[in-house]
């Protein structure tokens, strides 16, 4: 990997650093304002949820998110990152964030009230205030607010779009080494001092108009999924005609038009991003009178992969009178403890549903898990997991799961299914064992033995 760094901070003779001030010191918010004290600029964070301020004084982050505990101890301990549960702060800072969430409403349409809540709170304090919109908000929302801030008495409020895109797990590092930095804005002077805070980072920033800003966002994640369902959908065809779907995976993204990455085939997306931008642009295109037929198949691509792996299960456990599933991962993906809209939680509950007994385990993700599903029991390893199971799935590609010792897993399972919903596993070790391997998109790798030699001789 090629290592990469920021530019250097500024020499003494530079203007002052600048004051920022963020609302919303949630997962974007908190990731936002550490990275932009690593800049060398002042923060503070304002967070009105008392016991979520409480616990970050007491230097617990409401997160886990690799790295940024780090950084915010050491910029508590420099003074540049302050957080309050006041607004006071905004008449000082020079650039206002906000930060705060914007939910879908059961329609799929965006909520993004307490975004305009925020930005009529910052401007009663600060009317001049450029205010800065984190949040994923519609495209659209930029003009509202500045018709609000006019109707309202505040001509020379300042509003820009400045998405994000930063991965889970990933997401200090996505800050400081982003692929670029997009600043939507209709105010030439805003759109310079949000460029001046990114100085130091060595990429490419799109100065835009709001809407270019705000819809690139959605677009972007909604390219990502895509790619997942199209893929997926491709995983399905493997399936029924005796192919390899990572095979073809590694084929096509060798097409430099095309790349490698987002063709992970398996039990598809999920997160707290990618359902709701998809959602919420098809709520969006209806609106508008626009077409949504492509984000409504994503959706139901999506769908379709988790129906294939309860399928799978329920054909393997047919005829079983307490049938017991093994789950190895419940977190949306790996590296992160975050559970919301979990294909592998989606997938335990259509088991459950079902009558299947699930027992499901996760590095860090179990508490989360059985607070949201409570009928499923979380087990405290992999082989805990497997034990007295009549499938096991591998439902979320953690690193540790993917090389288990097979003969013990054999030896504790009641059946011999094991379901590799992400296409992660070695079938032949599996194989080795005496276990059926299952997939989605690579089955063939448990049929034909010619196949997993071919594998056996790419690697
Ligand atoms: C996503 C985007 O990748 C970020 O760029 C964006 O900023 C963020 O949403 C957001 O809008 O805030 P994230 O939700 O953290 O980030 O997760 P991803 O790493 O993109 O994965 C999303 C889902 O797709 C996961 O469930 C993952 O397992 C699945 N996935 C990903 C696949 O099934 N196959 C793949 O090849 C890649």
């Amino acid at each position: 990997m090629v290592a990469r760094a920021l530019a250097p901070p500024p020499p003494a003779s530079a203007p002052r650093p600048l004051r920022v001030s963020l609302v919303g010191a949630g997962y974007v918010g908190l990731v936002t304002a550490a990275c932009f004290a690593e800049l060398g600029h002042e923060v503070t964070a304002v967070e009105v949820d008392a016991t979520r301020l409480g616990r970050l004084r007491a230097g617990v982050l409401p997160i886990y998110e690799p790295g940024l505990d780090d950084l915010v101890d050491r910029h508590r301990a420099s003074g540049r990152l302050q957080v309050t549960d006041g607004y006071e702060a905004v008449s000082d800072a020079d650039v206002v964030f906000v930060a705060v969430p914007t939910p879908p409403r059961p329609d799929g349409r965006v909520d993004t009230s307490l975004v305009e809540n925020v930005v009529r709170a910052v401007l009663v304090r600060s009317p001049r205030a450029t205010i800065v919109i984190k949040s994923t908000v519609p495209p659209g929302t930029i003009r509202r607010l500045e018709q609000i801030a006019s109707a309202e008495g505040y001509p020379l409020a300042r509003l820009v779009a400045n998405p994000e895109f930063l991965r889970e797990g990933q997401a200090v590092h996505d800050f400081l080494f982003p692929d670029r930095v997009v600043i939507g804005t209709r105010d030439r002077e805003a759109g310079d001092l949000v460029a001046a805070l990114y100085e130091r980072l060595r990429t490419m920033t799109y100065r835009t108009s709001p809407e270019d800003a705000e819809l690139a966002k959605y677009a972007a994640n909604v390219f990502l999924a895509a790619r997942i369902s199209l893929i997926n959908e491709v995983a399905g065809i493997a399936d029924r005609v005796g192919a390899n779907v990572s095979q073809v995976a590694a084929i096509v993204g060798a097409d430099a038009r095309v790349g490698r990455s987002f063709l992970q085939a398996g039990l598809g997306w999920g997160g707290s991003c990618f359902p709701k931008d998809v959602g919420g642009l098809a709520a969006l295109a209806q609106d508008v009178g626009a077409s949504s037929a492509m984000l409504d198949a994503i959706v139901a691509a999506n769908r379709d992969a988790r129906s294939r792996a309860t399928e799978i299960v329920l054909e393997a456990v047919r005829g079983t009178t307490h049938p017991v599933v093994g789950m190895l991962g419940l977190a949306f993906k790996p590296g992160t403890d975050d559970v919301r809209e979990s294909p592998s939680i989606a997938l335990a509950r259509a088991l459950i549903t079902m009558g299947v007994e699930v027992y499901a385990t996760d590095p860090l993700a179990g508490e989360n898990a059985a607070r949201v599903e409570p009928r499923l029991h979380i087990a405290g390893s992999a082989s805990e997991a497997a034990a007295g199971a009549d499938v096991l799935i591998l439902a979320t590609e953690w690193p540790e799961f993917l090389a288990p010792d097979w003969h013990r897993i054999a030896h504790l399972m009641r059946g011999t299914v094991v379901l590799d919903a992400r296409n992660a596993l070695g079938a032949g070790a599996v194989i080795a064992a005496g276990l059926t391997y299952r997939s989605l998109g690579r089955d063939v790798l448990g049929r034909d033995a010619a196949a997993l030699e071919a594998v056996a001789c790419a690697f």
